[in-house]
């Protein structure tokens, strides 16, 4: 029971994903919360406010102006009841009035006259969540402290496919669950250790080999991790991204450079991810002057680059050892064979031959496996993802204190 006597408010709007939101209130009750729904006009033509209000055990709000309503329980009562106003679906509409600070309905006014933390399940067309407007509020939502649980990808009701489904009840119910267990203290006193982004292998003063990762997967686990509390350093290869609040960074050119901090930075860590997309090979013999253009055919000879993670995982008293597997293909098994032979503690492995995930992109599924289990972190934004991983990582570490 881990919402017990938590207040939920549940704001439902107009959305097809309203028709989830009976299981949702039903398994936010089983966590022990009480769920007092509030409905706006689109909400209502989705679902009817009567089954809300069985299924909550609570009356049903839905009028800002209703005098009846407010002398029950008015909007600002609502507001300081909330523990967490939790609005799912999301729709565009109802995004843009937050984000504008609008408040013309029972829901909206809430948002506004609650001190209590609020979080959005967005949920619309992927064409309408991709909109620059839409794109653009979600901004102003974020800077807002607002949390953003979704959306998830998918096949639509109107048969697009793509990003924009509202997640899954138990989903819900599991963010729900992490917030209120205050991740943000949870991981406080370790020490995370991430590598990041590409690493750039010189062939002469002007000229390199690289590859395209662009570093936003390593960065959002840091930002995460950060956010939980967790004192974290990025080791970072060359990227054009802000360093996340209250994480240090270190910043090299070379896997050889990586290897160096990562050995040095890891000995103290309590987790070590290696996320960077350290090249294999480097140039044996690195020119000190601009190599001249003259033969038709030229080759240069290339040297294996130390494996870094299998390194950090050599170290007496090594960190809790997260390596990445990107797969084009037979991910399961090739993603097994690297966490065994590199010795980690776990994988997470996803198939870059998939468009729209992987490299470069914001978007990202993974699957997690350890020596006895595995887990299937669906298709979201790698932010999402990140926050999913970090979860992971900290149950796994405990589970394995434990055993
Ligand atoms: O063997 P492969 O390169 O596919 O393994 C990927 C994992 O190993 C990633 O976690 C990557 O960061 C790490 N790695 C490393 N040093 C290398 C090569 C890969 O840490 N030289």
């Amino acid at each position: 029971m881990f919402l017990l006597n938590k207040n939920i408010v549940l704001g439902v709007t107009g959305g097809i994903a309203a028709y989830k939101s009976a299981e949702l209130i039903r398994r936010l009750k089983d966590q022990g919360a009480n769920v007092r729904v509030v409905m706006t006009t689109g909400g209502k033509a989705f679902i009817t406010p009567l089954t809300l209000q069985a299924v909550s055990g609570n009356p049903v709000s839905d009028s800002l102006l209703d005098p009846e309503a407010e002398a029950a329980m008015g909007h600002i009562e609502l507001a300081k009841w909330a523990d967490l106003v939790l609005i799912a679906p999301a729709t565009a509409n109802t995004i843009a009035k937050i984000a504008a600070g609008m408040a013309d309905n029972l829901l909206t006014t809430i948002c506004l006259a609650t001190a209590a933390p609020i979080a959005i399940a967005p949920a619309m067309n992927q064409q309408m969540w991709h909109a620059h407007a839409t794109q653009a509020n979600m901004q102003l939502i974020n800077a807002m402290g607002i949390a953003v649980w979704g959306p998830g990808a998918g096949e639509q009701a109107c048969g697009d496919v793509g990003f924009g489904r509202m997640i899954e009840p138990d989903e819900l119910v599991q963010h729900c669950c992490d917030f209120f267990s205050q991740p943000t203290q949870s991981l406080s006193g370790q020490q995370w250790v991430i590598t990041a982004g590409p690493t750039r292998e010189a062939i002469d003063p002007v000229r390199y080999i690289s590859n395209h990762s662009s570093g936003k997967m390593g960065f959002a686990i840091a930002a995460a991790a950060s956010k939980a509390g967790a004192d974290v350093t990025i080791i970072a290869g060359p990227v054009n991204l802000t360093t996340p609040d209250g994480c240090s960074r270190v910043d090299v050119q070379s896997a050889e450079q990586m290897h160096q901090q990562a050995l040095s930075l890891a000995a103290d860590a309590t987790v070590f991810v290696a996320c960077a997309a350290v090249a294999d090979y480097r140039v044996a013999d690195i020119k000190d002057q601009k190599i001249k253009k003259s033969a038709d055919a030229m080759s240069i000879e290339l040297i294996k680059n130390p494996d870094i993670v299998a390194d950090v995982a050599k170290l007496s008293g090594k960190p809790f050892t997260v390596g990445f597997a990107a797969e084009t293909q037979d991910v399961e098994h090739y993603a097994k064979g690297k966490l065994a032979k590199k010795n980690l503690d776990m994988i997470a492995a996803n198939n870059v031959a998939t468009q729209g995930q992987g490299f470069n992109s914001d978007d990202n599924a993974l699957t997690l496996y350890w020596s006895n289990g595995s887990i299937d972190l669906p298709l979201t934004s790698k932010k999402e993802l990140a926050t999913q991983l970090v979860v992971n990582i900290n149950e796994r570490m405990n589970d394995d204190s434990r055993s």
